[in-house]
This record gives structure tokens, C-alpha cells and sequence, in this order.
């Protein structure tokens, strides 16, 4: 499937960028499968630790208006190469929008790569391993 139009969302929600401490620009868009997009950016602080990924903004966002079902979510960055994802964002992404999920990632120029949340995160920590019965 193509992505170009989810990753030109990732790319414009770049500009809300807040990262005056790396100064890496990220945006993301999240598809649910209802076709609704909910975009999101970096929010750095002066707290290292408490800095939140364009990913977890963009699931966050959906979340907390009722979506719970996504089938892609595109990144987006200021740089010539695919960026991967972090760990915590690839666990909260796991948790609630499964490993089914397309990952777009994407260069500058917007050529894509597309893999399965599952691909990139294949041994996932899941409630099923403290919820017995
Ligand atoms: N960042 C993201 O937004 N998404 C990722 O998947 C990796 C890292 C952000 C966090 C921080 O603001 C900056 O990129 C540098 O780590």
C-alpha cells in the first residue's frame, strides 16, 4: 500500500516540532481504520526523561478521543535516511494498535519503507505476562 499522503502529514506535523534540545525535528500521522489521521510531534523538557516521541503524541492523540483500532502510522524526520523508531514507542505502539500495524518509515525526499510493527518489534513484553487466568 502507499503511503505518500500519511507521510505528508508526518512531514507537516514536523513543524510543531518543540525540540530546542536536539533540535531533531519529528512528525507523525496515525491511519485508523476508520480512515481518520491524528498527527503529532516531539515535545522536549528541560527533564531529559519526561521528552515525549512524535509517535506517542500522534497514538495518544487518537486514543484519547475514543479510537482504539490503527492499520498505519507514518514518522517523519528532517533526515536523508530512514529514522527507526525508539524502544518505548515501539512497546506503547505494540500494546495498543498490535503488531499488525503498518510502520511507515520515511526520508526527506519521502520515499518510504514500510514494515509491520510486529517486524520491528518482534518479542514484545505484553500484558498476557503478568495477567494470569
Ligand atoms: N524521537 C521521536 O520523536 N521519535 C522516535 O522514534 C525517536 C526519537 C525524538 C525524541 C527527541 O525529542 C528527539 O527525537 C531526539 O531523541
Amino acid at each position: 500500500m502507499n503511503y505518500k499522503a500519511l507521510v505528508k502529514k508526518a512531514q507537516a506535523a514536523r513543524k510543531y516540532s518543540y525540540s530546542p534540545y536536539s533540535h531533531f525535528r519529528v512528525g507523525a500521522a496515525i491511519l485508523t481504520t476508520s480512515g481518520k489521521i491524528f498527527t503529532g510531534c516531539n515535545i522536549e523538557n528541560s527533564s531529559f526523561g519526561l521528552t515525549i516521541c512524535a509517535e506517542r503524541t500522534a497514538i495518544f492523540k487518537a486514543v484519547s478521543e475514543g479510537h482504539k483500532k490503527f492499520r498505519a502510522i507514518a514518522v517523519a524526520t528532517d533526515e536523508d535516511e530512514f529514522v527507526a523508531p525508539c524502544g518505548a514507542c515501539r512497546q506503547v505502539l505494540m500494546d495498543l494498535a498490535g503488531g499488525d500495524i503498518d510502520f511507515v518509515l520515511s526520508k526527506n525526499n519521502g520515499e518510504t519503507s514500510v514494515m509491520k510493527l510486529s517486524e520491528l518489534y518482534p518479542y514484545p513484553f505484553s500484558a498476557k505476562d503478568f495477567v494470569k487466568e
